[in-house]
């Protein structure tokens, strides 16, 4: 929203013509999870799964360029990196971005309050995950 600021108008509107962001249609679940808990799984769904899975729930603003450039960018290459709807099973490497705070990213924060998650409910995730990494 403070990108569109520094827009000139006609580029703005220009802007909304670029196709690139602009198809939200999620692909398959093609293979869910194993989350220990349903609990660990809604936090991973608050916190993770708009970047990391084939479940993401797609904002007002994800309609509207160049808002919709930058979340497109990071839906694109955060599922490259991990998808919880694909199979992937680095468990042990989310834990570690959880607990190190690398993830969720600082400035997905603000608008999305229910990513913010407490030190007990990263204690959930971690441990969830943790038990996932030594099933494998
Ligand atoms: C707003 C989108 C977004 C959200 C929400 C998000 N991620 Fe990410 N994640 C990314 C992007 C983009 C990358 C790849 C680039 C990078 O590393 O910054 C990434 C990379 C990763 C990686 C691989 C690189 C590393 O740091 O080890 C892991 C693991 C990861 N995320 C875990 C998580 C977990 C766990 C959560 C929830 C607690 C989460 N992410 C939430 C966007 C997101």
């Amino acid at each position: 929203m403070i990108a569109a600021a520094a827009f000139p108008l006609g580029a703005l509107a220009a802007a909304q013509l670029v196709p690139y962001g602009r198809d939200h249609r999620n692909p398959p679940v093609v293979a869910e999870t194993p989350w220990t808990s349903a609990e660990a799984r809604d936090l991973a769904v608050a916190a993770c799964y708009d970047c990391h899975s084939n479940e993401t729930r797609w904002p007002w603003y994800s309609n509207v360029a160049p808002m919709s450039w930058l979340v497109q960018r990071d839906v694109d290459r955060g599922r490259d990196e991990l998808n919880w709807s694909e199979g992937d099973d680095d468990f042990d490497d989310a834990a570690e971005a959880i607990a190190d705070g690398s993830m969720p990213p600082r400035q997905y924060l603000p608008n999305h309050p229910a990513a913010r998650l407490s030190d007990d409910e990263e204690a959930v995730l971690i441990a969830a995950l943790e038990a996932m990494d030594e099933r494998d």
